[in-house]
């Protein structure tokens, strides 16, 4: 195991109407004029807007709103929601909804405060000091924001789709009602399964040995999610599976599975870029790598894609033949992605997709400072093309 530090600051308050609470929470951490920030219009529909404001009226505070965060959210709105929150002398940022409105008020906050330009902290020209408060109301299981230091947003001149990671990011509070998740559409509740999923996959392939306490934790993650992710499809208002599917996401995401041990993340990186180009759902593009990744990474370990297929997906150990039972694993994640509809290649993903494409994608990916990404085997240009090319038409 590696020394770690972890913090994982954020009050979480999770439960049924526990968004009556949100005055009280801004209140406590010392907002008095908030920006409400959300999407395109799910939190009106839902009545959580009305419900948000009325609690922030009732704790005295006022508020401006500004909405319109897309899936994949883009720095125009950041900039407009800094712009507003100046003008408006915003002392606290609430965003509400799934992770695209989330992050891009976690952008606002830390923009505000900043006089150069808020993509210096995306591009790693600068680093986060002072940002405004923020915390969140969470709608979507899927991406972790209301409890990781990340933020994701697309530059639109040119579609770069970049994270920032500061500890600035981590929410205050989070508000974590399963009932806010029961109207999610069946396509972004699995979307979201993928997504956490992924973030815990991320942190499981490592070189690091003896980090069994990790391992278990995220097996049980895995475990939890594989079970519950069909009876939230089957069943979108059953609260006792709504309520596990929410924990788990924040649990996948705040790190807790990554102390003591090195993570990879290359995924991550090759799916950022399918999701700025074609603007597809980020947990159905990871679904849609996810098995060719594997694929081209077993070699490297094939004890550790067998100890997930074992341990995760019930599948019996060949120990004359680890790689054999490896591809199990591969298999059993492939076959449970399609049955909760998820896509397991690019083709199924989205038909827009071309192979003559894959050299632009290759080419936006995020690297390192070494010019490869990831930690587990890290990818060179020719690997993150390999795996591109065998994702197009993946099958088992
Ligand atoms: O925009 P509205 O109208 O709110 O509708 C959204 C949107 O259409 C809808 N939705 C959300 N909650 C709902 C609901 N519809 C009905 N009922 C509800 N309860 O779902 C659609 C997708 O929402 P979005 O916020 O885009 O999805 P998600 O939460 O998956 O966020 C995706 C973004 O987060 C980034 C992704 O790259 C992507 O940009 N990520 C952020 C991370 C982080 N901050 O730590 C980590 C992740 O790995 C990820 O990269
Ligand atoms: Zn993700």
């Amino acid at each position: 195991m590696l020394n770690f530090t972890f913090k994982s600051p954020t009050e979480f308050v999770f439960g049924r109407g526990t968004e009556d609470q949100v005055g009280d929470l801004v209140k406590k951490y010392g907002g008095t004029k908030v920006l409400i920030h959300y999407g395109g219009g799910s939190v009106m529909r839902s009545g959580l807007y009305g419900r948000t404001v009325a609690s922030l009226e009732k704790a005295g505070l006022s508020h401006v709103s500004l909405g319109g965060a897309k899936p994949n959210p883009v720095d125009s709105l950041v900039y407009a929601g800094i712009e507003l929150c100046r003008k408006e002398k915003v002392d606290f940022i609430l965003g509400i909804g799934g992770g695209s409105a989330i992050d891009s008020g976690k952008a606002i906050a830390a923009g505000v405060p900043y006089e150069g330009d808020f993509w210096d902290f995306y591009s790693n020209k600068a680093k986060p000091g002072e940002v405004l408060p923020h915390g969140c109301i969470i709608t979507l299981p899927a991406t972790g924001t209301e409890g990781s230091d990340s933020t994701v947003i697309t530059r639109e001149s040119d579609m770069l789709k970049r994270g920032m990671s500061a500890e600035c990011n981590r929410p205050l509070f989070a508000i974590m009602n399963p009932e806010l998740t029961f109207t999610l559409p069946p396509y972004q509740t699995a979307c979201g399964v993928a997504d956490m999923m992924s973030h815990i996959l991320e942190r499981y392939f490592t070189n690091t040995r003896n980090v069994e306490v990790t391992d278990r934790i995220a097996e049980a993650l895995l475990m939890t999610i594989v079970r519950n992710g069909p009876i939230v499809l089957r069943e979108p208002e059953n609260y006792d599976a709504r309520a596990e599917i929410l924990w788990a996401g924040m649990l996948a995401h705040n790190n807790i599975c990554g102390t003591g041990r090195e993570h990879d993340f290359s995924v991550h990186q090759l799916e950022h870029e399918l999701s700025a180009m074609y603007d597809v759902a980020h947990g159905a593009g990871l679904a849609a790598l996810t098995p060719a990744w594997i694929g081209h990474q077993i070699p490297h370990n094939p004890m550790r894609f067998a100890q997930l297929a074992v341990r995760v997906f019930g599948c019996p150990m060949n120990f004359e033949d680890p790689t054999s039972t490896a591809r199990d694993g591969q298999s059993k994640l492939a076959a449970f992605f399609r049955s909760i509809g998820m896509p397991v290649n690019l083709q199924e993903l989205d038909e827009r997709i071309k192979k003559d494409d894959i050299p632009a994608l290759t080419a936006k990916v995020k690297r390192k400072p070494d010019g490869k990404v990831g930690w587990f085997r890290p990818l060179a240009d020719a690997d993150i093309v390999a795996i591109y090319e065998s994702a197009f038409d993946w099958k088992d």
